[in-house]
């Protein structure tokens, strides 16, 4: 087995080489948080024999060392980290922990001030005089790297200050690339053939590490100031929220969303607020910061190690975790297009357990270099669906071999065809494919589509292997015979399945618009297409201008209407579906305008079951009458639809007083209007 000695020294240097790769080449090689689990491993053990726990302990030190490049600065106040804390629980620890440290009673709730954790680059700035005379780097915390010309470049940075600053002023913050400069500057890399940064922090350190500060200026960096460091007049300011305060009124940027709040439940409801508001920032956060108010009780607190006791970090989630690739297959999708996927071991990131990712096209696997068994970075950051990020080429395998995409569709043995320089690749068989043939079919009775119930992806790629149908409006030539000899179904099923396809066939506009798949239209075209032109017979004749003429059209799409409307194969289809019943209560286009409809600028939210009718439907309904139908109840909302089991929605709307119907009230709205 191995001793505890040797375990220790293994995590040394490992932890070792990884602040290398983050700190000094911008270039991790595992996630934060498998970084985090090793050094919690190390704590660990220097908590168990203290022996081992040495000054040069990576446990001891902040970041890494500095660079070579850059000139040295010692720090007057050592630049410190913060403690983590991950559930609620935590954070109740650290407050009775202060409570009970600084003998605070029952009857009194501590001050925090809350504030985001920006996930960028620490600074510490000084002021000599009101001018601006140095910005350094956190380095290791005691020595870093001076940096003031690339600082300078910050717009926000303000060079001179109002003389009656104190003589001596040092801010600290955080340096970050927002979120649209960092896609922006990403494009432009792409575009140029460059290398792209894997997320908006490495983006930030790598501009910011750059020798020639010219460079740096042309990146779209910005800062927040968060704390004060050496202040040469004591009396300055005397809480967290007072100096944030004087500080932004000398021009400095300060986070909008800081918040003094009460105590343990305080922090809590602001994280709950700010989680909720999290995807809207124009900037990442990894979590939230509280820090105790007042200067006195901070400084009565003290510090720990590394740490003041009167901080702490309430992290997120992990957005970015480890995994390994186990396969890379081909999909073939409605359109024939192929997009390689990357299978994973299974792997909780952002909130979710992630065991697919896709891999875009043949550019993107050449442009992250991935292969079958690479140990790889994945990123799941709020609804963006989740990316590999980058490979940790150290830890591949000597034997692994490059990834060679297909020259043949994996369905059909169509050769593929590539276009545009590998960006999509197609498979040339059209509906002889059986996989083109199938996800069209799946779109088809999509819920957003025809939204035929019971007809789920296995039972149609049994509908299809089996030759029972061969296109969309085959559908409906299906006979309950058909359906019973399947594996699978009995009587009240396979009664249910026609029931279902059968009442699909009074459907709306829209719904069959899109559900047709024309390439390039998706929901929003089609309702567009459908309220502007009212009937499938006109829109199948549109010319290329007619079509251009609407807001959401441009040449690609026009030209992806037109050319689906001069296929035979797909008029037929059409005809066929309108010859087995299929219809839509036609558009009267002269009487749609916006705000003419009964339900124009109403916000609409369903919530719980209806049986009537789904939820989609009665969306479509509302939608019809102008409505928009949201998903979330806010203080916009207009009306709430409970059905049956309705959940927090239904709460919510009760507590802030929003009007409620049933569903025999909506009923009457839909037949009254
Ligand atoms: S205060 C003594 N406030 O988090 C307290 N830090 O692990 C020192 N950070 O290196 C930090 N947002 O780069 C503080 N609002 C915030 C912060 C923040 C991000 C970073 C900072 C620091 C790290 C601490």
């Amino acid at each position: 087995m191995e001793s505890y000695r040797s375990r220790h020294h293994q995590l040394c240097k490992e932890i070792a080489r990884h602040n290398l790769r983050y700190y000094r080449d911008d270039n991790p090689a595992i996630s934060d948080h498998d970084y985090d689990q090793l050094m919690c491993e190390l704590i660990n053990l220097e908590k168990a024999y203290p022996e081992l726990q040495t000054a040069d302990s990576p446990s001891q030190r902040v970041g890494s060392a500095p660079l070579d490049n850059f000139p040295q600065i010692q720090h007057q106040q050592p630049m410190l980290s913060l403690s983590n804390g991950f559930s609620e629980q935590d954070i109740q620890d650290f407050d009775m922990r202060l409570r009970k440290q600084l003998e605070i009673s029952e009857q009194h709730i501590l001050e925090y001030l809350a504030e985001p954790k920006l996930d960028g680059l620490a600074v510490s700035i000084m002021y000599e005089n009101g001018e601006l005379s140095y910005a350094a780097t956190r380095g290791d915390g005691k020595t870093g790297e001076r940096i003031t010309e690339n600082v300078k470049t910050i717009q926000s940075v303000p060079l001179k200050l109002d003389k009656s600053v104190p003589q001596r002023l040092e801010v600290r913050g955080e340096i970050f690339m927002p979120l649209a400069g960092f896609n922006a500057l990403n494009a432009a890399n792409r575009e140029q053939g460059k290398k792209e940064f894997v997320n908006p922090r490495n983006a930030a350190a790598g501009s910011l590490r750059q020798l020639d500060s010219r460079i740096t200026a042309k990146r779209p960096l910005d800062i927040f100031i968060y704390s004060l460091g050496v202040v040469s007049d004591q009396n300055f300011a005397r809480s967290q929220a007072d100096s944030l305060k004087k500080l932004g009124q000398l021009g400095f940027p300060i986070c909008p969303m800081v918040e003094l709040v009460e105590g343990f439940q305080g922090c809590i409801k602001y994280h709950t607020d700010l989680s909720a508001k999290r995807d809207n920032l124009d900037y990442e956060i990894d979590g939230i910061v509280y820090k105790l108010n007042l200067f006195d009780l901070q400084r009565q607190s003290g510090f720990i190690a590394k740490a003041p006791r009167w901080a702490i970090a309430h992290k997120f989630p992990a957005q970015e975790k480890t995994s390994k690739v186990l396969a890379i297959e081909v999909q073939v999708g409605r359109t024939g297009a192929i997009t390689p996927v990357a299978r994973l071991e299974p792997v909780f990131v952002g909130g979710v357990t992630v065991s697919n990712v896709t891999l875009h096209n043949k550019s993107e696997i050449e442009r992250l270099g991935v292969r079958v068994g690479d140990t790889v970075i994945v990123r799941r950051a709020g609804d963006v669906i989740p990316q590999i990020v980058s490979v940790d080429l150290d830890r591949r395998e000597e034997s692994s071999l490059g990834f060679v995409f297909p020259t043949d569709c994996p369905e059909c043995g169509s050769q593929i065809i590539a276009t545009g320089e590998g960006i999509i690749s197609r498979c040339s068989g059209g509906l002889s494919c059986a996989a083109q043939l199938r996800e069209g079919i799946r779109h088809f009775v999509s819920r957003k589509a025809m939204d035929i119930d019971g007809l789920g992806d296995k039972i149609v790629q049994v509908l299809v292997d089996q030759k029972l149908i061969n296109s969309v409006a085959d559908l409906y030539s299906l006979t309950y015979e058909d359906v019973i000899a399947l594996e699978g179904f009995a009587e009240k099923s396979a009664t249910n399945l026609i029931g279902n396809i059968e009442s699909s066939k009074n459907t709306v506009l829209p719904r069959l618009l899109f559900g047709l798949g024309i390439p390039q239209v998706g929901e929003t075209t089609a309702e567009q297409l459908a309220k502007t032109f009212g009937k499938i017979d006109v829109i199948k004749q549109l010319k290329h201008d007619e079509l251009e003429r609407l807001p959401d059209i441009g040449p690609i799409v026009a030209q992806s209407i037109v050319q689906f409307f001069l296929d035979e194969n797909n008029l037929k289809v059409i005809e066929q579906l309108i010859a087995s019943g299929v219809n839509y209560p036609l558009i009267d286009v002269s009487v749609i305008a916006e705000g003419d409809l009964p339900l124009s600028s109403k916000v609409i939210v369903l919530t719980g079951g209806l049986e009537s009718m789904t939820r989609s439907q009665a969306k479509s309904r509302l939608q019809e009458m102008g409505a928009k139908v949201s998903g979330s109840v806010s203080k916009k909302t207009d009306l709430v639809v409970v059905g049956t089991n309705a959940g927090s929605k239904a709460t919510k709307a009760a507590d802030l007083g929003i009007e409620m119907l049933d569903e025999a009230g909506l009923i009457a709205l839909l037949e009254n209007n």
